[in-house]
């Protein structure tokens, strides 16, 4: 007896949105009744064909699989194409909080169904991904990444890649759990091994680097605000402390103009304080290319 958790036994004795829709935008179908499980998706869109207004399904299989087609109906129902778009196996089994690692294929069936509808919605293919019959189709590539590795379940190598890199899959074992392959004659094993290590030794795809942001340019309103706030709230509160002070004259482009008065107006550091003290603050709280000089007056 698999160890399910509630929310999966929720799902299973009473799925959502189970059925058919009459006239849908799009169907994906997976799976195969003759190999086990299979899974039909219908999609109901908007008038602008951008959100999911309505989705049903039908499904042959067992309790992890009609609850991980509950539970994908759940996830996409109202929600934006593009939005779904990126809705893997792993968010599905999230959803149900757990499945158990032998049921993995059952979401991963619902990921298949979601992928094909979406294809059906592009025009892309009539959504069918139906396996088992062995009927490869126009296009297929006996010796590419399209080729079936697995005969008893019809499991292509791009299946199973796609579950090896999207699960972080490392064992034969594993990949019998999310994808079926091996789990019949065992006749693949071997191949499904050689998958496992070609894609173990292929190169990370680089994670791409943000662009860094350009820093923004400040109004002229900004940086008169921003002058003035930090020589009221920084710069005159430490003159002020040694007994001097600062008045701000004029803002003009980039210089500022200022006056410094009490004990600081008559220092003989006083170029010093305004380079060190009050430029070095401008350009931490305002902008790095601000010039402090002293009033003429
Ligand atoms: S060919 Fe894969 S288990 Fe039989």
């Amino acid at each position: 007896m698999w160890n399910y958790t509630e929310k999966v036994m929720d799902h299973f004795l009473r799925p959502r949105n189970v059925g058919e829709i009459a006239e849908p935008d799009a169907v994906g179908e997976v799976g195969n009744i003759t190999c086990g499980d299979a899974l039909k998706l219908f999609l109901k869109l908007d008038e602008a064909k951008e959100n999911i207004v309505d989705v049903k399904f039908q499904t042959f299989g067992c309790a992890s699989a009609i609850a991980s087609a509950s539970a994908l109906t759940e996830l996409i129902k109202g929600k934006s194409v593009s939005d779904v778009e990126g809705i893997n196996n792993r968010n599905i089994a999230d959803f149900l909080g757990e499945l158990p690692e032998e049921k993995m294929h059952c979401s991963v069936m619902g990921m298949e169904a979601l992928q094909a509808a979406l294809s059906n919605l592009r025009g892309e293919s009539d959504g069918k991904m139906t396996t088992g019959d062995h009927d490869h189709g126009d296009g297929y590539d006996p010796d590419g990444i399209d080729r079936i590795v697995c005969y008893c379940f019809g499991v292509t190598e791009r299946q199973i890649r796609d579950v090896v890199k999207g699960n972080g899959l490392t064992s034969v074992e594993d990949v019998t759990h999310y994808c079926k392959a091996g789990g019949g004659c065992g006749g693949c094993k071997k191949d499904i091994a050689a998958i496992l290590e070609k894609v173990s030794e292929e190169e990370p795809e680089p994670a791409s680097e943000p662009e860094p942001e350009a820093p923004k340019k400040l109004t002229n309103v900004q940086k008169m605000m921003l002058i003035q706030k930090a020589i009221d709230d920084e710069i005159r509160p430490g003159l002020q402390a040694d007994g001097g002070d600062l008045e701000l004259i004029d803002i003009d482009g980039d210089t500022v103009t200022v006056a410094l008065r009490g004990s600081c107006a008559g220092c003989p550091s006083a170029h010093i304080t305004l380079k060190r003290w009050v430029e070095a603050k401008l350009h931490e709280l305002v902008s790095p290319d601000l010039v402090v000089e002293a009033s003429k007056g």
